[in-house]
């Protein structure tokens, strides 16, 4: 498992792939190496990726933080976070399990994950799908915005349930873009963001990913047998000038030749939609976020097996 470890600002990085060592791909140098991965931003540019990224966690971390403290997160607890991105979930963890804690931080790309210099924080570069963590590790096993990129998301479910410990909790948020649909504005403009909301689709399901996976979530988390399962479905209802509109204006600028690739877009829809993430009379659901949070116990149900 284990293939070199390195140290970057005094946090040590572990690359690990099971089976086989990770392939490099034709990076600039940052001291690590990038696994190959279906992941749609991989290959974006990095200053714009990260600005989604805090994006992202300025409009979500606090939903995100009541559902870990949720938990019952304290000092000491061992947390294990999946596809940590721009890192501030990890080092929000850091301050919560305190110095007695450990926060284990996995991604396939860990170009913007920078630790604080404590050992508390560990971060390990890998496929959640393939890597050997260790098992019955965790209080508190957490991912956003992770599987939804994951085609093979089961996998990745099975190897985050492994590595609670009995009677930890696992906390899952992802989003549905079935849930997109217009809801104010001239019947183009309207039209222009039902075509987006079409190709989003056609990308994720050309890539074997299932862009309404959010709604899956509690069926998984049912069929492994899960106890004190909680769901909360949020519709981001926005209007141009919000921070979801502007975050998902960065992911399409990001992805538009994606987007454009499925025929389902012009590029001029594409410009369309970015104007419409300032305009204040237009108001639309760009996606729901479905979190769900479950108990494992193990004589609450069975154990996922393999
Ligand atoms: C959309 S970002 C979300 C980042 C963070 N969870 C958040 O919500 O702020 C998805 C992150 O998951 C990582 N990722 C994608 N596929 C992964 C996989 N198979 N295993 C581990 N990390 C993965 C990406 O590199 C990226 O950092």
């Amino acid at each position: 498992m284990g293939t070199g470890r390195r140290d970057i600002d005094g946090v040590s990085i572990l690359e690990f792939r099971a089976g086989s060592a990770p392939e490099p791909l034709d990076v600039p140098d940052k001291g690590y190496k990038m696994l190959k991965t279906d992941y749609v931003f991989h290959a974006t540019e990095e200053a714009r990726e990260l600005e989604r990224l805090q994006m992202l966690e300025r409009i979500f971390d606090p939903g995100t933080q009541r559902r870990m403290l949720a938990t019952g997160l304290t000092t000491g607890w061992h947390c294990l976070e999946v596809g940590a991105g721009a890192g501030s979930i990890v080092r929000w963890l850091e301050q919560r399990v305190g110095p007695s804690g450990k926060v284990v931080a996995v991604d396939t790309n860990p170009r913007f994950l920078r630790g604080s210099g404590s050992s508390t924080i560990e971060i390990l570069q890998g496929d959640i799908c393939d890597m050997e963590l260790p098992p019955a590790a965790f209080d508190l096993v957490h991912a956003r915005y992770v599987m939804i990129h994951i085609a093979d998301y089961q996998t990745a479910f099975e190897r985050m349930l492994r590595c609670v410990k009995p009677g930890g909790w696992v906390v899952i948020e992802e989003p549905d873009f079935q849930a997109a649909r217009a809801v104010a504005g001239p019947d183009e403009a309207r039209a222009a963001f039902g075509r987006v909301s079409e190709a989003i689709e056609r990308m994720f399901t050309s890539l074997g990913m299932d862009h309404a996976l959010g709604a899956k979530l509690p069926v998984l988390f049912r069929r492994h047998h899960l106890d004190q399962v909680t769901v909360e479905h949020e519709g981001h209802l926005s209007a141009g000038g919000d921070l979801i509109p502007q975050m998902m204006r960065l992911s399409a600028e990001q992805l538009q030749a994606k987007y454009v690739a499925t025929g389902l877009v012009t590029e001029s829809d594409m410009e369309q939609y970015g104007r419409l993430a300032d305009d204040p009379d237009f108001w639309a659901i760009y996606y729901a976020t479905v979190a769900v949070i479950g108990w494992w116990q193990p004589q609450c149900g069975g154990r996922t097996q393999g």
